[in-house]
């Protein structure tokens, strides 16, 4: 199929004219809608990298749905360039390391349509583990691989391995973690209080922020045929407990997309989602017609509901972490949702009207600390 410029794309749209897709996956779309506006949505860290290119993930992923690439190619090569950044302290290369000072990844992707799906989880050596996870969507029956096995799968397709993908910054702060030893990990059961003394030191002397300790980026976007697809990409909670598996690679809970009723995908405290599946709620809510905010709104309400032991609530008895949705539904509408709001909570989109950062919709007031 031949790729069409920008603004040829804008007039096709315009006359209701829309391109095929460049690749087909064997099996016709569940959903095909005409004049549909390709739109890409993503955490913020999706419009703050460029790895020393021009262009951020949304950027990038959007031109090439707009050129006709395939959906999900497009949004995965717009997450690699934040994987691939150094800048970048919570995912891929340079993300945060587990307790042992090993950048254990994990990732997965999502096709709406075709409903494949393929996930890694506690790889090490390969700086973009969503390129991995797409492999395993498409060269295996199976949707997650692990660990030693994840990486040997890796090897075997080609993927370069290397033997440590930290960098000066990220084991700097490891080893001042480790200087202070944190014991966070390893509950007392007699303990309430949240976060230790040491995470408190760490984050007032700006080590390390809230945002990078759960860091993420989740990549959403619809194409000119209506096609949704997803993919969620991390380095996890910093300073885990090695193999510990957060919720980005796990369908439902970090991820979960369907063309008939949307693309939902997650950044922050992992255990949340696992606890609740809720990507895979919030794309239920769509489902039954909520609107991206009302449904991702209601998404946080089930994790505030299930949030009932102290060492997880605040002096107001609230969820003391953070939790954001990335919203899109098979019309076309989106919305950044999160547990909590801030002058620099923002998620990122692009549209034909270009790139920005736009403020996340709070499900509460305050501060996770209040
Ligand atoms: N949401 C990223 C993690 O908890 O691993």
């Amino acid at each position: 199929m031949a790729k069409i410029n920008r603004r040829a794309f804008v007039l096709a749209n315009a006359i209701g004219l829309t391109a095929p897709p460049r690749r087909s996956f064997g099996r016709a779309p569940a959903v095909l809608r005409q004049s549909v506006k390709p739109i890409v949505i993503s955490s913020a860290n999706g419009h703050r990298f460029r790895n020393g290119g021009t262009q951020t993930c949304v950027e990038l992923a959007f031109r090439r749905i707009v050129d006709g690439d395939d959906l999900l190619d497009a949004l995965i090569a717009g997450v690699n360039i934040v994987e691939l950044d150094p800048e970048d302290a919570s995912v891929g290369y340079g993300g945060r390391p587990n307790a042992d000072g090993v950048v254990q990844l994990d990732a997965c992707c999502m096709e709406g349509s075709t409903h494949r799906a393929g996930g890694v989880a506690a790889l090490e050596g390969v700086r973009t583990p969503s390129k991995v996870a797409q492999a395993v969507m498409l060269h295996t029956d199976h949707h997650l691989l692990v660990g030693s096995g994840a990486q040997n799968f890796a090897r075997q397709l080609g993927f370069n391995i290397e033997a440590d993908l930290n960098t000066d910054r990220s084991r700097r702060l490891w080893l001042e973690w480790k200087r202070r030893t944190d014991p966070n990990h390893y509950l007392d059961p007699n303990r309430t209080v949240a976060q230790s003394q040491v995470d408190s030191e760490l984050l007032a002397e700006t080590l390390s922020d809230t945002d990078e300790a759960y860091g993420t980026i989740n990549c959403n976007g619809i194409d000119l045929q209506g096609q949704l697809a997803g993919v969620t990409t991390t380095s996890g909670l910093a300073w885990k407990i090695p193999s510990r598996v957060g919720d980005s690679p796990i369908l439902g809970a970090g991820l979960y997309v369907d063309s008939q009723a949307g693309a939902v995908g997650s950044t922050g405290r992992g255990e949340a989602n696992l606890y609740n599946l809720t990507s895979f709620l919030i794309v239920e809510y769509l489902r039954q017609g909520m609107s991206p905010q009302d449904a991702g709104l209601a998404g946080l309400r089930r994790i505030q509901e299930n949030t009932r032991e102290p060492r997880l609530q605040n002096s107001r008895g609230l969820p003391n972490f953070g939790v954001t949705f990335y919203v899109l539904n098979a019309a076309g509408e989106c919305a950044g949702v999160s547990m909590y709001g801030g002058s620099n909570r923002t998620y990122a989109l692009c549209t034909e009207n270009g790139p920005e950062l736009l403020p996340l919709e709070p499900l509460l007031d305050g501060t996770p600390n209040d």
